[in-house]
């Protein structure tokens, strides 16, 4: 099968060493012949050439789009489709901000677009939603779906490294996003928790009324607050359904240690699924990094080699509102006064556990009090 990479950056890099060097399993039926570059700076081997049109020539039955960013996937990608190409991407921020449309390009067009390793890196997560909707309904999902925010974490938990000095090494190994600005706001886990909702549900969530809270103002002292509490502070998406609504959302939560998620560590990822007779079924993995991801790409490009069903239904509307998820949270903040006709436990000066509360009032109050600093995550005290 003869296939045209775009893009040779962390994962495109991981892409073309697993398939040239051709020696296990499906690989040997795989071959790159085509790798769209930037400029000639950045070529290596006689295959690359450095505009779109050059890479899809009429041999290519699969583009793989490794490219990064939204508007110029979205056209090379819309191109491959319309030529008739199978696409298989790592992009999620692309596939959640167009899926409709792409989904809709590829059925027109009569062949496939598909993105495993855009969720959990490494981890078969969109297979698995396949294979265990053969026979069940999937009710909830749940995780840590960030491995860059995993790592930043877990190193401020166990070695009490600042925040800063961790980010800098996610990004030395290749874990963090090119602007990690989404790793660390919660975007990138929002687009996950999108693509995984839409494969669950068979259909298209809009990605903006997805809450989402991330960890940037993140501090030791929030850290020890879990630790004092028996609970290990995580970032973690969550998806369920319920009649015609759905619920998503991202934010750090303080996670019991009796739970396994306060055990995934380093830049892992875990994701849980609830389904009707499977009941609760956890997948643990490499959620970033070049050779788990490219893993991913390349099971992709062998299920299309096998001919299995890919097809992708959009079918189903749902309405995302996140109303009914209740909770208390731990709230950091030097303008506390917003908070204070909803405080359930005063921890010092300036943090405090509010009353339960919905995601939508949390975040009401929290855009009053202005505060840049403000760390507020989800807790079961
Ligand atoms: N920046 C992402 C992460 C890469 O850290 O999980 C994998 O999607």
């Amino acid at each position: 099968m003869k296939i045209a990479l775009l893009g040779h950056g962390n994962v495109g890099r991981g892409v073309s060493g697993i398939i040239d060097s051709g020696n296990t399993g499906f690989t040997k039926q795989l071959e790159i012949t085509k790798i769209l570059v930037r400029d000639a700076s950045e070529a290596t081997d006689e295959r690359m050439v450095f505009n779109i049109d050059e890479a899809l020539d009429d041999d290519i039955e699969v583009v793989v789009e490794c490219l990064g960013g939204i508007e110029f996937p979205f056209s090379c990608i819309s191109k491959a489709l319309n030529m008739k190409k199978h696409v298989v991407t790592s992009n999620k921020k692309v596939m959640a901000t167009y899926y409709d449309q792409l989904i809709a390009l590829a059925d027109k067009n009569d062949v496939n677009i598909i993105f495993e390793a855009s969720v959990g890196g490494g981890i078969p997560v969109m297979s698995n939603i396949r294979h265990t909707k053969r026979v069940d309904e999937i009710s909830a999902f749940s995780g840590i779906f960030n491995g860059t925010t995993n790592f930043i974490l877990d190193k401020m938990y166990k070695e009490q490294k600042p925040f800063r000095e961790v980010l800098t090494q996610a990004q030395k190994l290749g874990y963090a996003e090119s602007d990690p600005g989404d790793d660390i706001d919660g975007h990138d886990v929002k687009y996950k928790c999108c693509l995984t909702g839409n494969m669950v549900w068979d259909t298209s969530l809009s990605l903006t009324d997805i809450t989402v809270f991330g960890i940037r103002t993140v501090n030791q002292k929030d850290i020890d607050f879990g630790k004092r509490h028996q609970s290990t502070l995580k970032l973690i998406g969550r998806g369920s359904k319920n009649d015609r609504q759905v619920q998503i959302f991202v934010i750090p939560e303080f996670i019991n240690d009796n739970d396994t998620l306060a055990h995934v560590g380093s830049n892992l990822n875990c994701i849980v699924f609830t389904s009707t007779n499977l009941g609760i079924a956890s997948y643990i993995g490499q959620g970033a990094g070049t050779f788990p991801t490219a893993h991913a790409v390349v099971q992709d490009l062998v299920s299309l080699l096998n001919g299995e069903d890919l097809k992708i239904s959009t079918d189903e509307k749902f309405a995302i509102n996140n109303k009914e998820y209740i909770s208390r949270f731990y709230v950091r903040t030097e303008n506390l006064v917003y908070f204070e006709d909803y405080i359930y436990k005063k921890i010092d000066p300036d943090t405090i556990i509010t009353e339960p509360m919905d995601l939508y009032k949390l975040k009401e109050l929290i855009e009053k009090t202005a505060d840049k600093n403000l760390f507020v995550a989800g807790v079961s005290l």
